[in-house]
């Protein structure tokens, strides 16, 4: 079978990345400029300098790819790019540069919605294997997906307010801790110990979840030992908050994996990274002998290299778009089956 080249895009937050993926499992380059310094000072992504941002780089990124990956236009098979979830301005950059190349190459344009894409990161280290369900943790999403064949997505269980990342992202700023503070979290717990008394995040029969309670908890606990003028044991609180968070959703997954009756269980999205996260899970799954995968550490917050590899499969499936392609902020990838 011919090898199928894709060209790669993502600007759904505050990384614009490019990315050449062959066949959907190898990756020949990927480039991303990370706009973190920028937002840092505002404790947070602001989309308005995120868009302006991406309006800078994105030739820049797509020609550093292309010098890099000494693969030229005509190499490229498919475009494959992010139409959504996430910012509409951000997104909006990287679509218009996709749909521009393929409107000048006649190259198909393949639309990614960007958890999918978290998907396939995994597919980069070993090909996935069905059926499957996909823990999908990020600072937008936090959803267990059940997959029977590639590119079908059946949604069992999401939160019902805060995202994971979201809720750590909170707690660290409260805590006095730089964005993004989820990693900062996940090296502080290490060093503390599960002192602080919160609550469980919801831990009920259903496969969702429910961070706000824990993250507002968290925001009390904290104002209320500074108005008394009681030092905060900043390191006791990351390892309080993150015990229960990733207890409960260990917890479920494990019971989703029993209950579909599935062998193969791979980790999805930037809070993948996290490192309790993955060993409680390891244990789990060795435990009860279930194939469990997670994206290297690269793959695991967004890239352009997890979208060429999704690409390669919705294009399997006729996933093809024209030029009228919009970016969405919407969740639209469990209409996907
Ligand atoms: O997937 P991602 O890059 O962007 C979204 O699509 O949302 O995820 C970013 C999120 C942020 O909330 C960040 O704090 C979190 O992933 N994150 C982590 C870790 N590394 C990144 N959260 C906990 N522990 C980590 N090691
Ligand atoms: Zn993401």
């Amino acid at each position: 079978m011919k090898d199928i080249y894709c060209l790669a895009i993502e600007s759904s937050c505050d990384e614009t990345s490019m990315s050449i993926i062959k066949n959907g499992i190898e990756e020949i380059e990927t480039v991303t400029n990370t706009q973190i310094d920028i937002h840092k000072s505002f404790g947070g992504v602001v989309p308005e300098i995120a868009s302006r941002s991406h309006i800078e780089n994105v030739t820049i990124v797509l020609d550093e790819l292309f010098q890099r990956s000494k693969i030229s236009m005509s190499d490229i098979d498919i475009i494959g790019v992010t139409y959504g979830p996430g910012l509409i301005g951000s997104l909006m950059i990287g679509l218009q540069c996709a749909k521009t190349i393929s409107l000048v190459t006649g190259k198909p344009l393949i639309p990614v919605h960007h958890i999918a894409g978290h998907i396939y990161a995994n597919n980069l280290e070993k090909r996935l294997e069905f059926p499957l369900i996909a823990l999908v943790v990020s600072g937008g999403h936090t959803d267990l997906v059940y997959m029977k064949e590639d590119y079908s997505f059946k949604k069992i269980g999401s939160t019902l307010d805060d995202a994971v990342g979201e809720a750590y992202d909170k707690v660290a700023k409260v805590c006095g801790l730089e964005y993004p503070g989820g990693p900062l979290v996940d090296k502080l717990s290490k060093l503390g110990r599960d002192t602080y008394d919160l609550p469980m995040p919801l831990d009920d029969d259903s496969y969702n979840f429910s961070f706000s309670g824990i993250k507002s908890a968290v925001i009390n606990v904290i104002h209320n030992e500074m108005q008394r003028g009681n030092e905060i044991r900043v390191n006791d609180m990351c390892n309080s908050f993150q015990e229960r968070v990733v207890s409960v959703i260990v917890k479920k997954t494990m019971r989703a994996l029993s209950e579909y009756n599935v062998n193969n269980l791979v980790l999805a999205g930037g809070v993948a990274a996290n490192s309790y996260l993955r060993e409680r899970l390891e244990e789990e799954t060795n435990k009860n002998n279930i194939n469990f995968s997670y994206p290297k550490i690269k793959y695991c917050t967004d890239n352009a290299a997890m979208i060429g590899a999704a690409a390669y499969y919705a294009y399997q499936k006729g996933k093809i778009a024209d030029l009228t392609l919009n970016a969405v902020a919407v969740d639209t990838l469990y209409n996907e089956e």
